[in-house]
């Protein structure tokens, strides 16, 4: 047995990501897609170049019907139930990176009811406040409002359910079972959730009318959903999502402590409202450091970047390879002391923070133009 889980609902344990591809059925993105797509992105994303996007199902067919000049949708989603924090954000910056270099629309599904079906302490009243606070961060991440329609479940019912009853009924209590682990004391709206999760990888042919491809930018967990959605597509006659699947930002613990950042340990993620303090205190007192506990020690053994917190966020912040590498080997030769690799991250973040917050600010005045109701 692994000594890592990973599901839609949970994640904890040092997770393998090589293992998880094999148990997911998934397959690693190879040098033969990622040339394919550099071809025709004109450049590589370092999110792909560092393989925090590391997996894909069916991305091959999707470069080949837009080589052919065929229009592909974007599909993403976010189900609110607290503030937004930057492990949230990684999926979405490549999802409109990806938006920007192939000109595509944008489907960004809202489930407002997923985390009232699942956790016992939120009223649908309350996921639906966080969905509007949320999608303020959504919109500060620049998607493009000419091409991007955002939706909460709730308020597009009558679009979505019909659909999601046609996915229902091809999807089976024992393979609801077996696929994510239910048994018979989970609710009858966490069976159906699934339903609607998989209903926005079939509106790209159902506004088109005729066979659309859907892209799905996720973390890897959500693949689960889509593999249930791939099966009833065919049965359906819609063509099957593609997903493109990246790992976890760990929270400030690392990943042996949590498997990713977690909203319900406030002290270890970091929110795109925490002010600049909040954030450098955070850093300072939680970031799981690689350095050696004394200064002597660091300089003459030097640290580890590949346990380094600080060091592997910034892999996933700091876009500029060579800074990067120069911030490994300074750390590892003990160039770099712990507390000035920290100031770094914090800089880092603080800056990208700061531009969000001034960009979350206006999107108030946005949120009309990019959502889509009933
Ligand atoms: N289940 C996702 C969450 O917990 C929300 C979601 C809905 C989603 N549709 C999606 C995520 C499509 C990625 C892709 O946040």
């Amino acid at each position: 047995m692994a000594n890592f889980i990973v599901t839609p609902w949970e994640v904890k344990g040092n997770i393998d990501y090589n293992k998880l591809v094999n148990q997911f059925g998934v397959k690693l993105i190879d040098q033969n897609i990622l040339k394919k797509m550099e071809k025709q992105t004109g450049e590589l994303h370092y999110f792909l170049k560092r393989k925090i996007f590391f997996a894909h199902m069916y991305l091959d067919k999707i470069l080949e019907a837009h080589e052919k000049g065929e229009k592909f949708y974007l599909y993403t989603g976010r189900a609110p139930s607290g503030p937004v924090h930057l492990g949230h954000i990684i999926p979405w910056i490549f999802t409109k990176w990806l938006q920007e270099k192939f000109k595509v629309p944008l489907l960004f599904q809202i489930p407002d009811e997923e985390k009232f079906l699942f956790k016992d302490n939120l009223s649908l009243d309350e996921t639906k406040k966080w969905a509007y606070e949320n999608i303020l961060d959504i919109i500060a991440i620049g998607f493009d409002p000419k091409k991007t329609r955002i939706f909460l479940d709730t308020e597009y019912a009558n679009v979505l359910y019909k659909y999601a009853c046609m996915v229902a009924k091809r999807i089976t209590v024992s393979t609801a079972k077996a696929t994510f682990g239910f048994n018979d004391s989970n609710n009858i709206g966490e069976y159906f959730y699934t339903s609607m999760q998989s209903v926005p990888a079939f509106l790209p042919t159902i506004f088109e009318g005729k066979p659309t491809y859907c892209l799905i930018p996720c973390a890897i967990d959500q693949d689960v959903h889509f593999r249930l959605t791939r099966d009833v597509a065919d049965k359906l006659g819609f063509p099957k999502p593609a997903t493109i699947l990246c790992r976890f930002l760990p929270g400030l613990q690392g990943m042996q402590e949590e498997g990713k950042m977690s909203s319900s340990i406030q002290q270890t993620a970091i929110f795109t409202t925490d002010s600049p303090k909040v954030v450098k205190e955070k850093i300072m007192k939680y970031a799981f450091s690689g350095g050696q506990p004394t200064i002597e020690e660091h300089r003459k053994k030097g640290g580890n970047p590949d346990i380094d917190v600080s060091y592997q966020w910034l892999t996933f912040f700091e876009e500029d390879d060579k800074k990067l590498e120069k911030i490994y080997n300074d750390y590892k030769t003990g160039k770099l002391l712990t507390g000035e690799l920290k100031q770094i991250l914090i800089e880092k973040l603080n800056s990208f923070l700061e531009k969000h917050r001034e960009k979350r600010e206006k999107a108030k005045d946005l949120i009309d133009k990019f959502l889509e109701k009933d």
